[in-house]
């Protein structure tokens, strides 16, 4: 994987980085605050510690394009992709850039449901009309998209131009993405993958392969998500067989700021490096086997934990399943300074990356373990039942507008009563597993509202809406 003439722990951003730090002058420059806002309020001036810019930080006004060109020609060559971004967007902007890469307006493309509210702001931006793709769920968990629903909505939809996957989905399952791309390739379609949270995968021999190793046209992650990255930092890489290289530079400047942070650009530069280091695979190699103890414990104390054994998953993901409770044992984490990312009644996810020690996770089991010794659970899985299956398995709403046309009307706030029969203007989506009830454009039905309101009452976090307790929504004004 490593490129040999690399040292693998260099980065030439990072490098720019440190030398601007050590030295950085009387910049008459933005940012304003001149790296000597501590002058005029010492937390001011300590909250702004490190931001660099690209322009004028990392290297000079003249020199700084061509060196960030240089780590992202050499980050693609790492994937095995021809072209890459490094974006301080998130994965936000990186699923913006590829919506804005794949065809022209008016186009339709196969979306899997559980994409992410971005995919969905740049279908919006870019005109695209989505055909869905609903994965499958069991017990509250996406367990990944079949080959079936995907052949299914290319013979309904023959003029789609692409296919957005979700791999791995939050809860870190895989769908069987060889069989998905050599589908959609064998009908024209370009493959993009939202891997925002698998930046990991394919950089060890234990880890799943990564995206655009199993041929797909296009991968995006987040580098904050599960690398030791600046937040925000992300990445967009591409082939350019099915994609065009200055489609994607446009695609990409529209959409980014011009002010970029180079401490954002530097980290994310220095993490793939680390990642595809010896030192990056010692660290997989620990955090592969700390999870796994983890998970071994905790199913010996009796909970349901999913792992690679039970399903075709990341296997550095932790998804600790609870029959009820999950909240209280939120409130115990977090009282004991181990807050997780994600809880809701029947789900509890720790993000662990490679950053994590050993001995961090096994302090979170042990408060795992002591939580249910104090308060006992029935340990078995969840049932199906006041999980969020039924947001995936329901039929899904009728389409009265896209989600652009949908957006740019005018909007009102009823109530859930008086939404009935109306148009959503809004995303809705029970989270985990954050697939979305509703989208813009869609009708809001009796069904959908006692869906949304049942996961509501089962604890579950009603993601996106404006009015989370579903009292009111937003609907297109009649
Ligand atoms: C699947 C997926 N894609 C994209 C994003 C957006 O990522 P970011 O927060 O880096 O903008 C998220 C955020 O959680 C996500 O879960």
């Amino acid at each position: 994987m490593s490129e040999p003439e690399v040292n693998p722990l260099s980065s030439s951003l990072l490098d720019g980085w440190s030398r601007f730090v050590a030295s950085p002058g009387t910049p008459f420059m933005i940012p304003g605050h001149k790296q000597r806002a501590g002058l005029l309020w010492p937390e001011l001036g300590a909250v702004n510690t490190g931001d660099v810019p690209l322009f004028g930080g990392l290297a000079t006004l003249k020199d700084a394009a061509g060196l960030l060109a240089a780590a992202e020609a050499r980050t693609a060559t790492r994937w095995g992709a021809d072209w890459c971004r490094y974006s301080t967007g998130g994965s936000t902007h990186a699923n913006q850039v590829l919506t804005l890469s794949v065809g022209a307006a008016g186009d339709e493309v196969l979306v899997a449901r559980n994409a992410h509210r971005s995919t969905l702001s740049g279908l919006l931006l870019a005109g695209l009309t989505p055909r869905w793709l609903t994965p499958e769920v069991t017990d509250g968990l996406i367990t990944g998209l079949s080959v079936a629903t995907l052949e299914q909505a290319i013979a309904r939809h023959p003029r789609a131009r692409a296919v957005f996957l979700v791999e791995p989905s939050y809860v870190g399952t895989l769908s069987d993405r060889e069989a998905l791309i050599a589908t959609a390739h064998a009908a024209g379609l370009t493959v993009v993958i939202d891997q925002a949270w698998g930046a990991h995968l394919g950089f060890h021999e234990d880890l799943p392969a990564h995206g655009i190793a199993l041929g797909a046209d296009a991968v995006i992650f987040s580098a904050h998500k599960t690398l030791p990255a600046y937040s925000q930092a992300s990445l967009v890489l591409a082939r350019t067989e099915r994609l065009d290289a200055g489609r994607l530079e446009r695609a990409f400047d529209l959409s980014a700021t011009t002010s970029p942070a180079g401490s954002i650009l530097a980290s994310a530069d220095a993490a793939v490096a680390l990642l595809d280091s010896p030192l990056g695979h010692d660290r997989l190699s620990v955090l592969l086997a700390s999870v796994e103890q983890a998970r071994e414990r905790l199913r010996g104390a009796g909970l349901s934990v999913a792992g690679p054994d039970t399903h075709r998953m990341d296997p550095t993901k932790l998804v600790v399943r609870l029959p009820h409770g999950g909240q209280l044992l939120e409130q115990r984490l977090i009282a004991a300074g181990l807050a997780p990312e994600q809880a809701d009644e029947t789900t509890v996810i720790p993000i662990v990356t490679l950053a994590d020690r050993p001995e961090d996770l096994e302090r979170f089991t042990d408060v795992v373990l002591e939580h249910l010794a104090d308060s006992p659970l029935p340990r078995s899985a969840p049932e199906s039942t006041g999980s969020a299956e039924p947001a995936a398995s329901h039929a899904l709403p009728t389409a009265r507008m896209t989600p652009r046309d949908a957006f740019f009307a005018d909007t009102e706030t009823v109530s859930a009563v008086q939404a009935l029969g109306r148009v959503s203007a809004e995303v809705i989506a029970p989270y985990p597993p954050g697939v979305p009830v509703l989208v813009p454009g869609e009708e809001i039905t009796q069904a959908t509202v006692d869906l949304l309101q049942a996961a509501a009452a089962a604890g579950v976090r009603i993601a996106y809406a404006a009015d989370p307790t579903l009292a009111t929504f937003q609907v297109v004004r009649a």
